[in-house]
């Protein structure tokens, strides 16, 4: 979808990056689908009334989430645990009903949320679209339909199973063109004392860290409080607590609810202030932001070059989505990458999306380290660098873009 308007103001938006033609992020292919690979130009842009900050023009959802979908969310056992503590949060939180509780959450992926509220008996409805991942969340006992969520789906679940005590999404809101049709949506399932809780990589941390590569095609928002505040209030519904998360290398959980139903915490207030100081209900911010992506760019080109004309060794560690950004952007290949190693086994044997990087299992980076490993899942840091302390004590490095470029190890 094109548009050169702000998909929830209608006013005109301004170009903020241009990262050129870019795949889909998640388009892992074999070399027979080289020729003819789809791609799209990508550029962010900027609304000052509505403050979201997104992409101009998107592939359509049908070729980017459908039953090839190559994202599990149970494949990170941080992830696992990230989402029983969210789980336990809202069940702790007394908003779900004492007598027929009634969960819903958008995108639940294999059910990795959901399944804490299925073992604890309590009735659940997850919708997602991704045939493939819908299928293990159903095979999990998780009750899953795979569908696109909008208010007329809202409507019909409301005439079906009743109205939601909790509306819960993880990295999904920011998927939606039609966010405004989805508030709408979200308005319209919750009671009266509902509350919809959901969170999404955080674009205070994206320019604060210069995380670029959280752009790509299914991002189509970069969330701030003051944009989320602008969509809900069209609804009738008010932002009444953030919570800040470490996951996807800093994200932002939103709580939201009927205007007047329960009290704004302090933390909306806070954050609010804090955003107005590092301008993210801004233009200007934007333009400097755009120096800094490419500044990054040059920087990690350099250093790539560098490492590779001393005769060393080059592997990417965790084919991400994010990474098919960055391989694109800076005009990243097998000149300076050798493979990228990936647990994912739907990844494994095919080739990073654009530039054509083969992807490999786990194994093959145990069996044939590299000198050097690009960290392209950064935002699971913690959980690698635990993981890897041999390739480290055998002389290995790791290489970083955020928050800036250089070499660690
Ligand atoms: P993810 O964090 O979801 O990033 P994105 O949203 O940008 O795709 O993906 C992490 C990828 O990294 C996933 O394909 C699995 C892989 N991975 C490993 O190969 N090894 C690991 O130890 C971890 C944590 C992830």
């Amino acid at each position: 979808m094109n548009t050169s308007n702000c998909r929830v103001s209608g006013q005109p938006l301004e170009i903020a990056v241009d990262f050129g033609l870019q795949p889909l992020g998640n388009g892992f292919l074999q070399p027979e689908q080289f020729p003819g690979e789809f791609r799209y130009p990508m550029a962010v842009g900027f609304c000052e009334t509505s403050m979201m900050l997104q992409l101009v023009e998107q592939p359509s959802p049908e070729q980017m989430f459908h039953e090839q979908y190559a994202f599990y969310s149970s494949t990170s056992q941080h992830m696992q645990y990230h989402f029983g503590d969210f789980a336990r949060q809202v069940m702790g939180m007394g908003v779900l009903s004492k007598t027929d509780p009634f969960v819903v959450e958008l995108g639940c992926n294999d059910g990795i949320m959901l399944r804490n509220f299925a073992n604890a008996g309590i009735r659940h409805l997850g919708i997602e679209p991704s045939r493939n991942v819908a299928e293990v969340a159903n095979s999990h006992g998780v009750r899953t339909i795979s569908e696109f969520f909008c208010h007329q789906l809202a409507m019909d679940i409301v005439a079906k199973d009743g109205q939601a005590d909790a509306f819960l999404a993880a990295n999904v809101m920011c998927h939606i063109p039609t966010i405004v049709d989805v508030a709408s949506g979200i308005s319209k399932l919750l009671k009266p004392t509902g509350v919809a809780i959901f969170e999404d990589p955080y674009l205070g941390d994206v320019v604060e860290k210069t995380s670029y590569d959280q752009i790509y095609d299914e991002h189509v928002f970069l969330f701030s409080a003051h944009s989320v505040q602008y969509l809900f209030r069209q609804q009738g519904m008010e932002l009444i607590d953030v919570q800040a998360q470490k996951t996807h290398g800093g994200s932002m959980r939103y709580v939201i609810a009927h205007a007047g139903a329960y009290p704004v915490k302090d933390s909306v207030n806070r954050l609010l202030e804090k955003e107005k100081a590092i301008g993210l209900n801004r233009m200007a911010t934007f333009r400097k932001f755009s120096q800094q992506v490419e500044q990054s760019r040059t920087e990690l080109i350099k250093l790539l070059t560098g490492i590779k004309a001393e005769g060393k060794r080059i592997a990417g560690y965790g084919a991400t989505s994010k990474s098919t950004t960055i391989l694109n952007y800076c005009g990243i290949g097998t000149d300076l990458i050798d493979y990228i190693s990936d647990t994912t086994p739907i990844k494994q044997g095919k080739f990073s999306p654009g530039m054509h990087i083969p992807i490999k299992p786990y194994d093959f980076f145990m069996a044939s380290p590299p000198d050097y490993a690009m960290l392209f899942a950064w935002n699971h840091a913690e959980e690698i660098m635990a993981k890897e302390r041999a390739f480290i004590e055998n002389g290995g490095r790791w290489i970083v873009h955020v928050p800036e470029v250089r070499v660690l190890g």
